[in-house]
């Protein structure tokens, strides 16, 4: 196993760090087998983040740190899979991130973790079944949307999915699909309210410090209704458009039931 500080870098064993940014001590890679990707983006920044291959052909992906948010993480690729974490994405304290078995995280733009949240693609160890021998815990992959904000002890967890601008409660453990701009707690966590919208800035930070409703705080591109059984569709051109189409399939399929 080699350990190298982020810097481009490539060996005999095919690894390889595309980075063209300033050195950056405190982002540490260790490699173990061949052919792993790293691809930094080169204002990217963390304030302590050790992405550990433990075999060969994972990949992990880090997108840009355009407000230098604090982000720490301790992230596993095992044998061909990926772990890929978007821009503006922040951590108030380590998140561990752990892929392997060549499944995927994927982590979006402007997520935000709290302190002791988890996104495990695997369990770390196999369990079968002890009369057909087939495995029971398969890994699978996670995908967490743009502006999702996961609240202290959060954990999500192999296979779930987390649609853009939801909130995942304290100590929730996520284990299957979440519609964005909802809030949704418990173990599993299961949607509580629909329609929502959070902002980023601090409470106790930023003026002004009574907030009771929506005009109080500058509306990031995330206020959208809940989609129940698809991706989030932004207030937009494009949106509209696709409201329409959506009406017209189902005045077509359904004539009565659209009028
Ligand atoms: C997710 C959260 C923001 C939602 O707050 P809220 O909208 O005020 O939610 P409510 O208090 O109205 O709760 C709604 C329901 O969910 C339940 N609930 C709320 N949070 C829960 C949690 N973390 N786990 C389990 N159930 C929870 C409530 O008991 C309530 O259930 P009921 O309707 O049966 O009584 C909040 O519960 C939370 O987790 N806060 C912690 C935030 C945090 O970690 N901040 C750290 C800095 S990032």
């Amino acid at each position: 196993m080699i350990t190298v500080p982020l810097a481009a870098y490539e060996d005999d064993e095919g690894n390889r760090i595309e980075y063209d940014g300033p050195p950056r001590e405190n982002i540490t890679i260790a490699f173990r087998g061949g052919g792993n990707l790293v691809r930094v983006h080169a204002k990217a920044s963390a304030t302590k983040l050790h992405v550990d291959f433990n075999s060969s052909n994972g990949t992990f992906i880090l997108g840009a740190n355009p407000h230098q948010r604090a982000f720490s993480a301790g992230v596993r690729v095992g044998e061909d899979a990926t772990v890929r974490i978007g821009n503006g994405v922040s951590a108030t304290a380590a998140v561990t991130i752990s892929a392997v078995e060549g499944v995927s995280v994927i982590i979006g733009n402007d997520v935000m973790f709290a302190t002791a949240n988890q996104v495990r693609a695997d369990d770390g160890h196999p369990i079968f079944d002890v009369r057909s021998g087939k495995r029971v815990n398969k890994a699978r992959s996670i995908r967490i949307g743009d502006h999702v904000w996961l609240a202290y002890g959060a954990m999500v967890l192999a296979g779930a999915t987390i649609g853009e601008g939801s909130v995942i409660g304290a100590g929730s453990i996520v284990t299957r699909r979440i519609p964005n701009n909802v809030i949704a707690v418990g173990s599993p966590a299961t949607v509580v309210r629909k329609d929502i919208a959070w902002e980023r800035p601090h409470l106790g930070l930023v003026a002004p410090f009574y907030k009771p409703d929506a005009s109080t705080v500058q509306k990031s591109k995330y206020w959208n209704r809940t989609v129940e059984n698809g991706t989030a569709i932004r207030r937009t051109f494009l949106g509209r458009v696709a409201r329409r189409l959506r009406r017209m399939v189902r005045a077509v399929r359904s004539p009565r039931a659209s009028r």
